[in-house]
């Protein structure tokens, strides 16, 4: 029984792979959806502190912003202009359930496509606004070109990464989303000095990888799962020799065949998910998703140039400060990728609760702070930003796009996608009203989620390292402390044991 004793015996059951340069060069263009996607969230904090932005499109902040007595924690406080970094994210949630469709139906390829072509849209409708409504329905594009990159990129790199190095290659996705939040924040340092459109330079900034995207996509090739899935079996036999750099890839392919013979006997993926036995992959892929949100990132990441504004440095101060932090994510990213191999979900508890040492520091209302408290600040915002680029930041995209069966890999990523926007939208809507109602008190509410989170990470998430795609079920699932529970006595899981069951001969017809 090749599901048994794969199961038992605990590991080893590797297809013979090499890293190729093809899947190599894939990764880095389908990463660059990541770029985008980090060029979007780190260029909107530095234009929302830009005066002539402000002045064009939010003239009460900018008021507000020059009057001195106003309060440091509150000046920024106005729905329309969390509105403008938020709306992005909502789009994202509607076109992420598109997407998960398109992704299915056409592939991941014109998915990432369909993805550069949005942002294009995007990026050039937000460098030539004249007003709020142009400005948001840019941001809109952008938000669609998001739900549609960031439901294809992570699957498509989890689907063609040989299992060994799968976790490595899916961090390029994050580490890419790092470098768009970094030169974001560059553009944003020179162009706060043009006078009166930087912030046309820097919206319109996005078009760069969105045509780099695009072109660099034309020459990716389709994962042989959505090949196979399509009916495109001779094709798929082909990119997966080609991809593994070897000729005998038959295990691997059987094992994929196997996945879809039973994908194909689901005919609802969105209500078989909600089946008890999908509901380990559910619950993790999405709280997962949550965590990283609660954890307080993208209060950096959006509004870090605010944040140090309100802590008393100037514009210039804010925006090299962004830089130092937003470089410490990249460097640390960066490490993730290269020692993922080595360590991994025992990481994310050890580093996400060493990242809590970002312990909120008061700030008077008025007044601005002293300048070693502030450069305190600085370096406590680092340590937290490299506690996630360890742990929560990479593995919230790489972990959700691996765990679900093939039967609901794309339906289940987009809940994972989709809780990702929405928390995302939710801190980029609240933070603002939140920092000043609850002033530095905000601290402590994302330190406590992350010992919460920690917390989970260690008795809830099971270790998925090396483990092929298609057998997570098997091999990690079903022998879980907790989680093997969802799988006594399920329908599916009796046909899945049937299909593997069968001899290779067969399922390789
Ligand atoms: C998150 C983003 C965050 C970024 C920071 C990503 O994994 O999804 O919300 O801004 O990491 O590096």
């Amino acid at each position: 029984m090749p599901g048994l004793s794969m199961a038992e015996s605990g590991g080893g059951r590797d297809f013979p792979a090499k890293l190729t340069l093809q899947v190599f060069i894939c990764t880095i263009i389908a990463a660059f959806g990541g770029l985008m996607f980090g060029y979007d969230i780190g260029i909107s904090g530095g234009v929302t502190s830009m005066d002539d932005f402000l002045e064009k499109f939010f003239p009460a902040v900018y008021l507000k912003k020059h009057e001195a007595r106003e309060d440091n924690y509150c000046k920024y406080d106005n729905q329309f202009l969390q509105l403008f970094t938020s709306s992005l994210y909502l789009a994202a949630i509607v076109s992420s359930f598109i997407a998960s469709f398109f992704c299915k139906r056409f592939g991941r390829k014109p998915t990432i496509q369909a993805a550069s072509i949005f942002f294009l849209a995007g990026a050039v409708l937000n460098a030539a606004a004249v007003d709020l409504g142009m400005l948001i329905a840019g941001r809109l594009c952008l938000g669609v070109g998001v739900g549609f990159g960031n439901q294809a990129v992570p699957l498509f790199i989890s689907e063609i990464a040989p299992a060994k190095y799968r976790g490595g290659l899916n961090i390029c996705f994050q580490l890419l989303i790092t470098i768009g939040i970094l030169i974001a924040n560059l553009i944003n340092y020179a162009t706060s000095k043009v006078h009166p459109y930087g912030w046309r330079i820097s919206l319109g900034g996005a078009a760069a990888p969105a045509i780099i995207l695009a072109i660099g996509s034309l020459a990716i090739m389709e994962t042989p799962t959505s090949l196979l899935e399509r009916g495109k079996n001779e094709e798929a036999l082909r990119v997966l020799r080609k991809i593994r750099g070897v000729e005998n890839v038959d295990k691997e392919y059987s094992e994929i065949l196997n996945a879809i013979e039973l994908a194909k006997q689901v005919k609802h993926p969105y209500r078989n998910l909600m089946s008890r036995s999908n509901r380990p992959q559910l619950i993790c892929g999405t709280v997962l998703q949550f965590f990283q949100q609660f954890t307080g990132i993208n209060v950096v990441m959006f509004y870090a140039p605010v944040l140090f504004q309100t802590m008393g440095y100037g514009s210039d101060g804010s925006l090299l400060s962004a830089v130092v932090t937003d470089s410490v994510n990249v460097v640390s990213t960066l490490v993730a990728v290269f020692s993922c191999r080595y360590y991994w979900k025992k990481g994310i508890a050890h580093r996400s609760l060493s990242s809590d040492a970002c312990c909120p520091v008061h700030l008077k209302s008025t007044n601005v702070m002293p300048g070693g408290s502030a450069k305190l600040v600085v370096i406590l915002i680092c340590v937290f930003v490299s506690g996630f680029a360890w742990s929560w930041g990479p593995l919230g995209w790489l972990i959700p796009s691996e765990i679900f069966p093939l039967e609901t890999r794309s339906a289940g990523f987009f809940f994972a996608v989709s809780m990702n926007m929405f928390c995302t939208f939710l801190v980029a809507q609240a933070f603002l009203t939140m920092l000043c109602h609850l002033r530095s008190g905000i601290f402590f509410f994302f330190a406590a989620w992350i010992v919460v989170m920690g917390i989970f990470a260690i008795f809830f998430l099971p270790e998925t390292k090396g483990i092929p795609i298609d057998e997570m079920n098997e091999r990690v699932w079903k022998k879980h402390w907790f989680w093997k529970r969802y799988y006594k006595g399920s329908e599916i899981n009796k046909r899945r044991q049937e299909i593997q069951d069968k001899p290779e001969e067969e399922s390789l017809e």
